[in-house]
């Protein structure tokens, strides 16, 4: 339990990566124990989509480059300085480099529960994200969920089908540093508020 709740507390979005490669069979583990996700009528619709070459990765690279930008322009004076001095995202970095995506249209499951809320397709790409993200900690793997993005963009430049809908950019890597708070929350953007849940009591 205890060792539960210190994974819990060490996950990290991590942005800074060092160039150590990793272990291509450690890689496989990783999104195999994603796949172990729970998932609406086990629909299993994350779709994990390695970008393999340098162009592609410069263009994504790029890409958000320019949204980062295009998003900061409703800063101003000292939050725009501290906004610009921001990292978000270690895409030129990062080992390893995945576009994570949802098959909105997957026959897989049968659409058990997805007539409803079809939402629920998407919310189970996220359990594998996060699958993920506490099994690559496990390993001592960052990674880093990098959204700031224009998805229609990215889907065109990676070719997919129409029916997938882009949830993000993936970076893994070994980080820099370990660090037990979050990068925003050093660096003055925001902190971790205290938790509280909602009573209905009629
Ligand atoms: C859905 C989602 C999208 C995110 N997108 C970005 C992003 O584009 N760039 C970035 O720097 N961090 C991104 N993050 C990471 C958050 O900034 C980070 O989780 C938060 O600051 C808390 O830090 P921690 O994950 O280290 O606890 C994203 C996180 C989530 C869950």
């Amino acid at each position: 339990m205890a060792a539960f709740e210190d994974l819990i507390h060490a996950r990290r979005d991590v942005r800074h990566f060092l160039c150590d490669p990793l272990d291509e069979a450690e890689v496989d583990r990783l999104l195999a124990l994603a796949h172990s996700a729970p998932s609406v009528g086990l629909s299993q619709p994350w779709r994990f989509v390695r970008i393999a070459t340098p162009a592609l990765r410069e263009a994504l690279a790029a890409h958000v480059d320019e949204q980062v930008a295009r998003a900061g322009k409703i800063y101003e004076g000292q939050e725009d300085r501290l906004y610009r001095s921001l990292k978000l995202h270690g895409l030129r970095e990062a080992p390893a480099l995945f576009a994570v995506y949802c098959d909105e249209g997957t026959e897989t499951g049968h659409r058990l529960g997805a007539m409803t809320m079809p939402e629920a397709r998407r919310y189970s790409c996220v359990m594998a994200i996060h699958t993920l993200w506490l099994a690559a900690r496990t390993r001592g793997i960052g990674m880093g969920w990098v959204s700031i993005l224009d998805p229609a963009t990215v889907d065109a430049m990676l070719e997919v089908p129409p029916s997938w809908r882009c949830l993000g950019l993936l970076c893994l890597g070994y980080p820099t540093s370990e660090e037990a708070t979050p990068e925003l929350e050093r660096r003055g953007w925001e902190h971790r508020t205290d938790w509280h849940s909602t009573v209905v009591t009629r």
